[in-house]
């Protein structure tokens, strides 16, 4: 099959008067392939490798004049597609590329795989909330293997923005407000798309999205304006884009927003000066949807002519669904605005991938309509999305409520999620479809078989007003043995242009939660959403409270094994739930400032309606079981910078049931020469124990993991006094110190 694929692509490219194929079979490298085409390239040619188009799929933004994208493909005008999807349709897309144009040069094929392709993982927030590196690699493979099936070269994935703001929609996309964590998750979920080798079939591009500082946006707001300092940026925002850079990621894309006056897409210094230069960084980067234009209305440049020259300058190589490079390139060489070295630089990067896929040599290997068929939703990838929605489950509270009892007779099932499946797979659901959900009804169905009686009341809206579902809800509730309530957010309430003031639970759901409080009935609140959510006063009444995010494909599934105890709950929050969203931004990393809090009095740094802390700190979750930690055992007292300190912590299964745990490990820099915040994370391990049993855990700390960029915007270590913290959660910790010697 192969061969004749390949015989085939051959003749078709000496039609085309190519030799394309012929020149890969003589040429030894790609460095040299790549130059030995580009020699072949009209200016035209090559602008139109820089130059990426919209087909009909998901639409973020404008779209310019598209109808035509056939005939400009045909007319070498274009080096990549976004939003094209399928086995059938890429191939038929491809084909014009390769057999009708002058180069017969292939297409990329982009798309945002963001949890899934066709088989849905929950939200990458829910995701990371798993504290497992090795699941969420592998949630991002199996997502690499079911879109490459489908003819994607590309995903426009992983997002890698901290944030520390749940008002912005796009929390849920990313691994929560930690850099350290998110480094790891970031390297993780890369590893999964990428692979080992982009010359499988299987494998694909990623980006480290949205570069940078994207989820700072001023009051929550997306693509607002972004101002922070130089050392926030370099301490926060930046670390998980250097981790993409040191983990091979094939490509970057700039983001929307403009940093302190400058929008990225037109930073010289973060994106050429840093990415590229300093970073080594050698795969593309691509803008944001119309991001060269967007810098129009930012007010930096009067019009294409102007976004072009800041976006090329930039080091910007691809322009998504822009047209100005396609438009303005031309003009701006000729007026030595740019030079030969910045198109062919952007133009060598890009085919160098190509070249790496392997398309030219089968620019239709990822579009297999057999494989296709076979690899898409099977019971393999179902059965992981199940594993993955269970392991990244977070239990908030638990009064002796849960795990439930399969012996019920009846139970209610209440709120406006408990059969929505649309709603379970939340945004950027790639080719995910509701009607392949297992919702909660089905899930406990599928649990208990028809021995329980499920009964259901919608009770509210997501979004209504309208208390007039309740009376049905309740008497439904007061039937029961028990009532499991399921509310939250609707899909279309967290991601992309989805910000929120109010980050409670929507419309009445909260009310409706604080009726079924009052009816005395062992009571289980199933959260589903995108962001942490305010919601002190169901935490305050409500006996237990299970996190599931939105949770995909097997959703309901997921939740019944972990309602029912067939598995135990291990998820921990990677971004903290406030109280209150007026103390958002919030973060377990903060300063401690020059007056901490002191209750009662009244000079010091606190609010005087309301907690400093979080509702549930970064880093929390409860299990079934409990665990205790002894105190951590430090192997020195004093470590020389060349020193590697262990710090030893004794961790038992104190309860009944076998059950995992994730073990952190934070430091803070007592003194140094800028204020340093009173807990970074330097260190977890997810552990599992059976009841009674006890593990060490040992963490080494260097020089290295103490160092942060000093008064004088050196990335360095201070000597002096350090404490570090062990324990279950970002507050639940015993401490020790150690001295870094000079
Ligand atoms: C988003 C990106 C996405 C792109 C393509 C933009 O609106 O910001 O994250 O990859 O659209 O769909």
């Amino acid at each position: 099959m192969y061969q004749l694929k390949s015989l085939f692509i051959f003749l078709a490219a000496i039609l085309a008067g190519v030799g394309v194929l012929a020149q890969s079979d003589t040429e030894k490298d790609v460095a040299s392939r790549v130059d030995s085409l580009m020699n072949r390239m009209t200016l035209e040619e090559k602008i139109g490798q820089l130059n990426q188009l919209t087909g009909d799929g998901e639409v973020t933004g404008p779209v310019t004049l598209n109808q035509d994208y056939q005939q400009q493909i045909r007319e070498g005008m274009v080096g990549s597609m976004l939003n094209v999807n399928g086995a059938e349709y890429t191939r038929k897309i491809q084909r014009i590329a390769v057999e009708e144009s002058r180069l017969g040069i292939p297409l990329i094929f982009g798309y945002d795989v963001i949890h899934g392709y066709k088989t849905i993982f929950p939200v990458p927030l829910g995701e990371s909330a798993s504290w497992d590196l090795e699941a969420i690699e592998k949630a991002a493979r199996i997502a690499a293997e079911e879109a490459t099936a489908a003819g994607q070269h590309w995903t426009f994935a992983p997002m890698m923005d901290i944030s520390r703001d749940a008002r912005w929609g796009r929390v849920m996309e990313g691994a929560g407000e930690d850099p350290y964590y998110g480094s790891k998750v970031a390297r993780a979920r890369i590893r999964g798309f990428q692979g080992e080798d982009f010359s499988k079939d299987n494998t694909m591009l990623a980006c480290a999205k949205h570069y940078v500082a994207y989820g700072a946006p001023r009051g929550g707001r997306d693509y607002n304006t972004v101002d922070m300092s130089m050392r926030r940026l370099h301490e926060t925002y930046l670390p998980p884009f250097k981790a993409a850079v040191d983990e091979g990621v094939a490509t970057f894309m700039s983001s929307f927003n403009e940093l302190n006056g400058v929008p990225l897409t037109g930073s010289r210094e973060l994106v050429r000066g840093l990415v590229k230069d300093q970073w080594g960084f050698d795969g593309f980067i691509v803008s944001d949807w119309g991001s060269i234009q967007e810098m129009i209305p930012h007010g930096v440049a009067a019009d294409k002519y102007e976004a072009g020259d800041l976006a090329m300058n930039a080091g910007i190589d691809m322009d998504m669904e822009g047209k100005v490079y396609q438009q303005e390139l031309k003009n701006l060489l000729e007026d030595g605005r740019i030079t030969d070295v910045h198109i062919n630089e952007a133009v060598r990067r890009i085919l160098t991938k190509k070249f790496e896929l392997g398309l030219f040599e089968d620019p239709y290997k990822y579009c297999d309509q057999e494989r296709e068929e076979r690899e898409l939703l099977s019971d393999d990838n179902r059965a992981f999305a199940r594993e993955s929605a269970r392991k990244s489950m977070v239990l908030l509270k638990n009064g002796d409520v849960l795990p439930l009892s399969k012996d019920l007779e009846d139970i209610a099932l209440i709120g406006p999620l408990v059969q929505a499946d649309d709603e379970y797979i939340g945004t950027w659901s790639a080719r995910g479809e509701g009607r392949h959900v297992i919702n909660v009804m089905e899930g406990f169905r599928n649990k208990l078989g028809d021995e329980t009686n499920l009964s259901y009341a919608q009770g509210a809206s997501f979004t209504g007003q309208s208390k007039e579902g309740f009376a049905e809800a309740l008497e439904t509730a007061r039937q029961a043995d028990a009532v499991v309530a399921v509310v939250g957010e609707s899909a279309m309430m967290s991601g992309e242009a989805l910000s929120r003031m109010d980050i409670g639970l929507p419309g009445v759901q909260k009310e409706l939660v604080m009726e079924l409080t009052k009816l005395d009935k062992p009571l289980v609140v199933i959260l589903m959403n995108g962001r942490p959510l305010a919601i002190p006063e169901v935490d305050k009444k409500a006996p237990a409270i299970l996190e599931a995010w939105l949770p995909g494909t097997e959703g309901g599934n997921a939740i019944a094994d972990v309602v029912f105890g067939d598995y135990n709950p291990s998820g921990k929050l990677t971004a903290s739930f406030p109280y209150s969203v007026g103390q958002v931004p919030v973060q377990y990393e903060h300063k401690n400032t020059g007056r901490p809090k002191v209750e009662d009095q009244r000079y010091t740094s606190k609010y005087i309606d309301g907690p400093n802390k979080p509702l549930y700190p970064f880093g929390y979750g409860l299990s079934y079981t409990t665990f205790e930690y002894a105190e951590p055992r430090l192997s020195q007292k004093e470590i020389g910078f060349d020193e590697t300190l262990e710090v030893s912590v004794k961790v038992q299964n104190t309860g009944e049931l076998a059950g995992e745990e994730v073990v952190q490990l934070y430091v803070r820099d007592m003194v140094g020469s800028v204020t340093r915040p009173v807990k970074e994370l330097k260190g977890f391990e997810k552990i599992r124990l059976e009841a009674g049993q006890e593990k060490e855990v040992v963490f080494e700390l260097e020089a290295e993991d103490l160092a942060f960029y000093t008064k004088d915007m050196e990335y360095k270590a201070e000597p002096g006094y350090f404490k570090v913290f062990t324990g279950s959660s970002s507050e639940d910790v015993q401490e020790g110190e150690f001295t870094l010697k000079r």
